[in-house]
């Protein structure tokens, strides 16, 4: 399978929001993703396509010397397919990029593909949020990643 990894753009927000709605109990608006790539500087988001389709997607702010990642969906058909690694792989290679070094996130304690997902690369568990997530008050896991080369 060919993936192509590439910036998201306002056009792309159809095809996102059908992901984003499929991937999540609580989904950003089209609205929020169109704010965060015209007007967040500190905001980068990238997508994967695969034969001209967008079929994932994630993103990332970096403030000062940090990278947060603030979400990463794949749309279920193309699951299992090793799409979100790249897709990691593509922000891990951007904050080298940008002498970021850590990298944090946030992962439903329940999510355990997502958990391994950021354990294979390197992410270690540091944190509890309780009550973090605002539909079902579930506990968030909070990872940190030190990049050191
Ligand atoms: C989490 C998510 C992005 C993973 O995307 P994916 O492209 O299906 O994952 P990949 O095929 O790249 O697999 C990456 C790693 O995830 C883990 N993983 C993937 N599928 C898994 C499964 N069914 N069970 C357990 N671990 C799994 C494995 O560690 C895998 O690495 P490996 O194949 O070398 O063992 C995807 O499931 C998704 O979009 N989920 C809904 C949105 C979400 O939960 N996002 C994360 C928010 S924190």
């Amino acid at each position: 399978m060919n993936v192509v990894l590439r910036e998201m753009e306002v056009k792309d927000l159809d095809e996102i929001m059908d992901i984003e709605h499929e991937a999540f109990t609580t989904p950003w608006s089209k609205n929020s993703f169109e704010k965060e790539i015209r007007d967040n500087l500190l905001a980068k988001y990238i997508v994967a396509e695969v034969e001209g389709k967008v079929v994932a997607y994630a993103g990332i702010w970096l403030i000062i010397d940090e990278g947060h990642i603030t979400n990463i969906a794949v749309k279920k058909e193309y699951q299992g397919q090793g799409i979100s690694k790249y897709l990691l792989m593509g922000l891990i290679d951007y904050c080298k990029k940008r002498s970021i070094i850590n990298m944090t996130l946030e992962v439903r304690k329940s999510n355990t593909i997502a958990h391994n997902l950021y354990k294979k690369y390197g992410f270690l568990d540091c944190g509890i949020r309780p009550n973090y997530y605002a539909d079902d008050h579930e506990d968030a896991i909070i990872m940190w990643k030190t990049i050191n080369d």
